[in-house]
């Protein structure tokens, strides 16, 4: 026997009785969004290497070392989206986006790809579902993100839910923070991981990610951004918070919060569940305001998220689901009037299936039972045919195939 191959490590198969509770979160998702005015966009599986460069940022780990990048045979760089938010600001500029009324809010759900190291709840192909609205700066914008995501997770029963929120500031907020954060890694350098100490220049702000026991005692004292935000920004911070508080969400403002993505300023927001470990972020996100300048389109504010699919049915997220009901299941041997009866009834809108199997009659009544399906029926050797209600209604004889459909399924008895 040759060598059996496996699935690569890191990426899941979505057995059939997996699919049923992720299309229900999908369901739920596209009201949610779809009756909040975000309207569905896909973009292509992988983008120029350069719009993850410029657009998620150099210093990022995404960049430095979990994309799958590789030359196609027309020798361009090209790599498997690890995240959405570039590609959608590039498909609003692409197809010029900033005509239309603004914001443009769109969603989207697909799989996404980072060579990270495998655990439960991090995989190396994931899925999201996801949200941006482009255009607008109104800290409304920023509220209703957070709040649509937060119903979302609660609606499908996600479990143990924390929203934590906080605002990085714009750049000329921010530069005067890093050089405060640089100056106070810097003093305690010797306490530091190499790995937070080689990134002191590049991206200090991401100390506080770390799990390294000296760096997490140097960053307990270190100067928080919220005390460095200019008045705009912290306007437009307490606006959020006050809308979050009008709608009734629950949050908690955690001043060192730090997202993996270079693009934010100002609002950024996790949501965490307890129900998960390490990996407890079922989704994150936050504004954009000079990304689709840096991918080369118009000056244009953004603000989204994105959530793990895998990790929000982990979290108990999955909406009740009903399978299609089975009105009838037809018994063989099949031939051209089993097959025709059963494409009758589906034309009739009823659910119906065939024995494929060649089970006896017995064997029959069993496969129905695990369908639950509703009648069973079978063609006597004059080709009238039986019905048995599984609901403990009577035995029915019709007199030939279209009888049963036209008499019986479409009459009372369903
Ligand atoms: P992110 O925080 O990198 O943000 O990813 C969002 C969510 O995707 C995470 O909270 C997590 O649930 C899921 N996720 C990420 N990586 C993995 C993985 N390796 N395995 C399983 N699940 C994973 C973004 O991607 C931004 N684009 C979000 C955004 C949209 N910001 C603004 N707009």
């Amino acid at each position: 026997m040759s060598e059996r191959i496996q699935a690569p490590r890191g990426t899941q198969d979505v057995l059939p009785e997996q699919t049923a509770a992720r299309a229900a979160l999908e369901a739920r998702a596209r009201e949610v969004l779809e009756s909040a005015g975000y309207q569905r966009i896909e973009t292509p599986i992988f983008e120029h290497t350069e719009l993850f460069q410029r657009g998620v940022g150099e210093s990022t780990d995404i960049v430095q070392k979990e994309m799958y990048t590789f030359d196609d045979a027309g020798g361009r760089s090209l790599t498997l989206r690890p995240e959405g938010t570039a590609a959608v600001c590039r498909a609003y500029v692409e197809h010029g986006m900033h005509k239309l009324a603004q914001p443009v809010k769109l969603w989207y759900l697909g799989p996404f790809f980072r060579y990270e190291r495998a655990q439960a709840g991090r995989y190396r192909q994931f899925w999201q579902i996801g949200a941006e609205a482009l255009g607008s700066e109104d800290p409304a914008v920023d509220a209703e993100a957070i709040l649509l995501l937060t119903t979302l997770l609660t609606d499908v029963g996600a479990r143990g839910i924390t929203v934590k929120v906080s605002s990085l500031g714009r750049l000329e907020s921010r530069a005067e923070y890093r050089a405060a954060l640089q100056d106070h890694l810097r003093r305690h350098a010797d306490k530091l991981s190499e790995e937070v100490r080689n990134r002191i220049d590049l991206n200090p702000l991401r100390a506080f990610d770390s799990d390294h026991p000296g760096t997490r005692e140097v960053m307990a004292g270190a100067p928080l951004l919220r005390d460095f935000l200019d008045a705009e920004d912290a306007q437009h911070f307490s606006e959020v918070l006050a809308l979050l508080d009008a709608a009734g969400v629950a949050y908690k403002v955690e001043p060192t919060l730090v997202r993996g993505l270079d693009y934010y300023v100002r609002t950024v927001f996790e949501i965490h569940s307890s129900e998960l470990g390490a990996q407890s972020a079922l989704g994150g996100g936050g504004r954009y305001d000079r990304l689709i300048a840096e991918i080369g389109g118009p000056p244009t504010p953004g603000m989204g998220w994105a959530a793990g699919i895998e990790r929000i049915l982990l979290a108990g997220g999955a909406p009740p689901h009903a399978a299609p009901p089975v009105d009838l299941y037809v018994a063989g041997p099949v031939g051209p009037t089993q097959f025709r009866l059963v494409a009758d009834a589906r034309r009739a809108g009823l659910g119906a299936q065939l024995d494929l199997a060649g089970r006896s009659m017995k064997g029959v009544f069993k496969q129905a039972a695990r369908l639950d399906a509703r009648y069973v029926a079978w063609m006597n050797e004059d080709g009238s045919w039986e019905l048995k209600d599984r609901q403990g209604g009577e035995q029915i004889t019709a007199p030939d195939a279209d009888a049963v459909v036209r008499d019986v399924l479409r009459g009372p008895g369903l």
